[in-house]
């Protein structure tokens, strides 16, 4: 039986699109995409769950007395799913000790930067002002700190001399697509390990 994912998102939710896509065209062995949950009540994603079929949850910090309450909420919504793998797809929030703990070394990340270069919000935007001549984007799993888990993709692109947030991110959000689904279907169908913060990939040969 395939492992089960859930999916959290705030906004647009192309990333999960991306991802049925994916998971629709026959792209991984071992995964389905099971549900997904959003913070936002306006959050595009929801019309793409719809559209795919897939069980979608809204779930307003909010409505919680505290971080722990809401990530309960998350966690038992997952567990009606059977969900194993934790996938955020622009979910604009810290993940808390009781998800953490919940899926330990279970739930992946996406980050429109080369990590550890401009983590946090607005990253293309960082980038840019920066000067850096070439940006991406990062696919790592979670862990306590603000996109600072071990990583498992990058993808890299060009900053180009003319280039606007806008473009650069298009530029970037086409990586993520692609990088997202890599990853997940690495670290569901290949053996790994992590060594310090290196996420090794057992098949393959060390240098
Ligand atoms: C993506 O660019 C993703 O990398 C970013 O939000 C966007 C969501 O787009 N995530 C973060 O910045 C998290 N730190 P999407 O809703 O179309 O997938």
């Amino acid at each position: 039986m395939k492992q089960k994912v859930g999916v959290l998102a705030s906004g647009r939710g192309s990333n999960f699109e991306a991802l049925l896509h994916h998971e629709r065209t026959g792209f991984f062995q071992n995964i389905e995409i099971a549900c997904l949950i959003v913070d936002q009540p306006q959050a595009g994603a929801l019309e793409i769950a719809q559209r795919y079929g897939v069980p979608a949850y809204t779930l307003l910090r909010k409505d919680f007395s505290s971080k722990e309450a809401f990530e309960q909420a998350i966690a038992h919504t997952l567990d009606l799913h059977g969900v194993s793998w934790v996938v955020l797809a622009g979910y604009m929030r810290l993940v808390g000790p009781t998800l953490l703990d919940k899926y330990p070394q279970r739930i992946l990340n996406i980050h429109p930067a080369l990590l550890p270069s401009f983590p946090g919000l607005h990253a293309q935007r960082q980038a840019l002002e920066y000067g850096v001549k070439v940006s991406g984007c990062t696919v790592h799993f979670v862990d306590s700190g603000m996109d600072t888990g071990p990583i498992i993709v990058q993808r890299c692109v060009p900053v180009l001399p003319n280039d606007t947030e806008e473009t650069l991110s298009a530029r970037i959000l086409e990586q993520e697509h692609q990088a997202y689904a890599h990853a997940l279907k690495a670290v569901t169908e290949r053996p790994w390990r992590i060594e310090g913060r290196v996420v090794r990939f057992l098949d393959e040969t060390k240098e």
